[in-house]
């Protein structure tokens, strides 16, 4: 049978590689379109984990995960020889930067160095990891072309960016239009067929190349724009104008104006790390891609905007930095999830204890964190908030009462605009962003 055949009578065998962030949900949903899915991760305790019917992803319900194990349509390995029966294997590994801020590949070549003694006639390769336009084209397909097979001809080959946006109740995988690019028009309607069967919309592009720059436009587009939106911030606080106030009046306009918001700093894993990619794949072709230099500089600057708003608000009432005791409320990089990769809230602490104050944290998502300097911190109590000289808001999860929050507090910086209402009938209380 030919492989188009099997991914459209869902026959076709899957094995994801990574079962994070995006493989876990990317699994669950095509496990739940009818395919039988093994999620491999070098994690052997994750893999128990699935197998228990456990998730320890949010956006995953074990309500969701326990049934397709049970049944047996989704299963969880740390064993790559799994691979060798896989009519589809789909690669969501990391992709972080390295020290130096350039882009780091190696999960992705491991990954495929695991597909490489495995690979056959017939099999579709998708990469779904956020990487460098050329990354697929100039990197993996040689990979996987040093075993003697063909792309498009003897196995195929395709790069579909993964959009997922953690905490959206809206929009998930399936209903999340998905972007695929193929290295060849047999690799590119083999990608679409796959998708096609558990997706609601699938958008083709002419090549792996464009389908890795449409990820890092999105990507880029958010980080400019935040960057933009962080320095208006930044002006409105030396015109002593209230950001807020001026972004929603300005986006009562129906057209040609789109709100963003700004913050304490980017964070997660996609927006703060993908430009990177895109500026340093510029450099080698000798090009330097300022929008995105300059709003990295920007939004890295966002913590220690904070810090010196809690400083220059400590000061007014004549208390120094140092030996202040200072809750932050919230340390997840965004609302309503528990992931601290990249928190600006991890830089906002070591700022604060370089100034030598004492700093604890409440967060409903996150039980323990460990600091730059490698302290380990656990969420306290949201409680005994007049206990602290100040109190900064720097994820705004919708669990918690703002109210109470405002009304207990000494003194409350907010970086996220969570006491929009309410900060009037506390004259003086809370310093927004
Ligand atoms: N998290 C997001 O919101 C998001 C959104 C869109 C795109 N992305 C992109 O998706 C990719 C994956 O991100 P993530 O957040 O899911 O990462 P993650 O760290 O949550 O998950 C990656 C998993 O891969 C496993 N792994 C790494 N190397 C492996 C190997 N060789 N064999 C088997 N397992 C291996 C790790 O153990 C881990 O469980 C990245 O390129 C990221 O940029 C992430």
């Amino acid at each position: 049978m030919s492989l188009l055949d099997k991914i459209k009578n869902h026959e076709a065998r899957v094995v994801v590689i990574g079962a994070g962030y995006v493989g876990l949900p990317l699994s669950v949903e095509v496990a739940r379109s009818g395919f039988r899915v093994t999620a491999f991760d070098k994690i052997e305790g994750k893999c128990k984990t699935i197998m228990a019917g456990k998730s320890y992803i949010k956006d995953v319900s074990d309500a969701e995960l326990a049934p397709l194990v049970q049944e047996g349509k989704l299963s969880a390995t740390a064993d790559p020889k799994v691979m060798a029966e896989a009519d589809v294997i789909i690669i969501c590994v990391p992709t972080p930067l390295n020290k130096t801020k350039d882009p780091d590949n190696s999960y992705i070549v491991d990954a495929a160095a695991q597909i490489v003694p495995r690979l056959h006639k017939n099999q579709l390769i998708i990469l779904e990891s956020t990487t460098f336009p050329g990354f697929t084209r100039e990197i993996l397909l040689p990979q996987l072309e040093s075993t003697g097979l063909e792309a498009g001809k003897d196995f195929f080959l395709a790069f579909s960016p993964e959009r997922v946006d953690p905490g959206n109740a809206k929009f998930h995988t399936k209903n999340t239009p998905k972007v695929v690019g193929g290295t060849t028009p047999a690799c590119l309607e083999a990608v679409r067929t796959m998708y096609g069967e558990v997706m609601e919309k699938i958008v083709p592009v002419s090549s792996t190349d464009a389908a890795e720059m449409v990820k890092l436009l999105e990507n880029t587009f958010r980080s400019v724009n935040i960057g933009l939106v962080n320095e208006v911030a930044i002006m409105c606080g030396k015109l002593g104008l209230d950001t807020w106030e001026v972004i929603e009046a300005a986006a009562t306009k129906p057209f040609g104006f789109m709100p963003f918001y700004p913050g304490p700093g980017l964070g997660g894993h996609c927006i703060p790390v993908d430009p990177h990619y895109l500026s340093w794949k510029l450099k080698t072709l000798k090009y330097n891609a300022r929008f995105i230099e300059l709003a990295g500089e920007i939004n890295s600057h966002m913590p220690e905007v904070v810090v010196e708003r809690v400083q220059h608000a400590l000061n007014e009432r004549r208390i120094p930095v140092n030996g202040a005791r200072i809750l932050l409320l919230g340390v997840a990089y965004k609302r309503d999830i528990e992931d601290v990769r990249e928190s600006p809230a991890l830089d906002i602490i070591a700022l604060l204890h370089e100034r030598g104050a004492h700093v604890s944290f409440h967060d409903p998502y996150v039980e323990r964190l460990t600091t730059e300097t490698g302290k380990p911190m656990a969420s306290v109590p949201l409680a005994r908030l007049d206990d602290y000289e100040c109190v900064v808001i720097v994820t705004d999860h919708s669990s918690i009462d703002y109210g109470k929050v405002v009304a207990e507090s000494k003194l409350l910086v907010d970086t996220r605009n969570a006491t929009k209402n309410l900060r009037r009938d506390y004259p003086g209380r809370v310093v927004p962003l």
